[in-house]
């Protein structure tokens, strides 16, 4: 049977999406001047020793990237400034808060497609993959979700100027992020704004706990509290969004499985993990060797970087029976798609909640889902990401 990845060709330049292994867990990029890890117990080991493996990797890039953009940025820094960091954002997503938010959810989900129901089709992701987490993270945050089309084009921007391994062209790369930087003044202002609105005028939202909460004393940066609020307001929606496509391009090539999550509705977490390991919308993450270490028995020196291809440890066969199918019963499915170790997405209860209720409002909605070649999906461009961002879908 043909695959989701060949259905739609999605990223043909990664030969480990079409079953074919890497030769080895671990290869030197010569090109990239970086080290390419494709292990599952690799990608494993290094995301939990940031001891050996740094998330702080700007000093190896041949780019330049504005210093107050970076300040704040949790996922590029080490303990002990990221453990003050990441104790001020955790008591926002606990398990507990997260469920509080499942009636609110429900609410959204329904008044989304309510406003499509009926029509024989749908875009899933202006309809209701995109608005959806947009709308969330704007209440949790307290910032007008009415402002939503802005967010889109800001990140848009962030997607071509910042994500992807242009950074390692030092012409290209810093013509694109000198641009990018340019291109996000508007975004940078508006966060400001609103920030120092809460300063003034505190109210119960996130974001006047970033604008007003200590660390040891002392109050987060104008720059961090900004940083915060845009890996919040951005990188969580963006992720969210291609995690609900890439579940319902799941469902749709193969749609035995599809039969079987909707008839018994337990499926459907699995069914959305099962699509976060074949699809994984974080496909890669950098971390810098901070010692000389061994990885998979090569010598790896100091102050090199490293690429851990999620996307591929989650195909790995020493971990995963029959890796290239969609099983949404695979139980366990110890997929690193939410990342693992000290740096663990703290929006990954968020996202699993927000699609669970997405896919089974849809469900109970729309008797037929079905994507059509005449009129393809469209995914992310960049390398390291693999994501829906248009997917029409026949719903008769
Ligand atoms: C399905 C959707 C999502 C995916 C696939 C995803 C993926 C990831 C991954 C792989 C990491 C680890 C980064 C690293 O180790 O370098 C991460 C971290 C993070 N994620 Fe998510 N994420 C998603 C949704 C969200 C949402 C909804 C939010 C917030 C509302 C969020 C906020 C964060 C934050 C703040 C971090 C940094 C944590 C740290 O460094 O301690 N994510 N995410």
């Amino acid at each position: 049977m043909m695959t989701v990845v060949e259905r739609w060709n999605i990223h043909p330049e990664y030969d480990w999406l079409r079953g074919r292994r890497p030769d080895s867990p671990i290869e030197f990029n010569e090109k990239k001047g970086a080290w390419d890890v494709f292990g599952h117990a690799e990608c494993q080991t290094a995301l939990g020793n940031y001891k050996v493996f740094s998330s702080q990797i700007a000093h190896l890039l041949p780019v330049t990237v504005e210093s107050d953009l970076m300040e704040g940025d949790l996922s590029q820094t080490d303990p002990p400034k990221h453990r003050k960091l990441r104790n001020l954002l955790t008591p926002y997503f606990t398990p507990a808060l997260i469920s509080a938010m499942e009636p609110r959810i429900v609410t959204i989900v329904k008044e989304l497609l309510d406003e499509v129901d009926g029509r024989p089709e749908i875009e899933l992701v202006a309809d209701l993959a995109y608005p959806l987490p947009v709308i969330v993270i704007c209440e949790l945050l307290g910032i007008p979700a009415g402002d939503r089309a802005m967010f889109k084009g800001w990140a848009d921007n962030i997607i071509e100027s910042f994500s992807g391994m242009q950074f390692l062209d030092e012409e290209e790369g810093q013509k694109d992020v000198d641009e990018g930087t340019e291109r996000m003044q508007p975004m940078l202002r508006y966060i400001r704004e609103h920030l120092d609105e809460r300063r003034r005028h505190p109210r119960e939202d996130l974001l006047t706990h970033l604008a007003t909460a200590e660390v040891d004393g002392e109050r987060l940066t104008r720059n961090e509290a900004v940083t915060i609020a845009i890996i919040m307001l951005i990188t969580g929606h963006m992720t969210t969004s291609m995690v609900l496509g890439n579940t319902l391009l799941c469902l749709d090539a193969y749609p035995e499985q599809a039969a079987r999550v909707r008839a018994d509705r337990s499926l459907v977490p699995g069914s959305i993990e099962e699509a976060m390991r074949l699809l994984s919308p974080a496909t890669v993450l950098p971390r810098s060797t901070a010692v000389d270490t061994t990885i998979a028995g090569r010598d790896v020196p100091k102050d090199q970087l490293i690429f851990l291809w999620l996307a591929a440890a989650n195909r790995d066969p020493a971990v995963f029976d029959a890796p290239d199918e969609y099983r949404p019963e695979r139980d366990p499915n110890p997929h690193l798609g939410f990342g693992r170790g000290i740096h663990y997405c703290l929006g990954a209860g968020l996202a699993r909640l927000e699609a669970k209720i997405a896919l089974n409002d849809l469900f109970d909605r729309f008797a037929v889902l079905r994507a059509d070649p005449a009129s393809p999906p469209t995914m992310f461009p960049t390398e390291d990401m693999i994501g829906v961002n248009r997917l029409p879908l026949h719903t008769q």
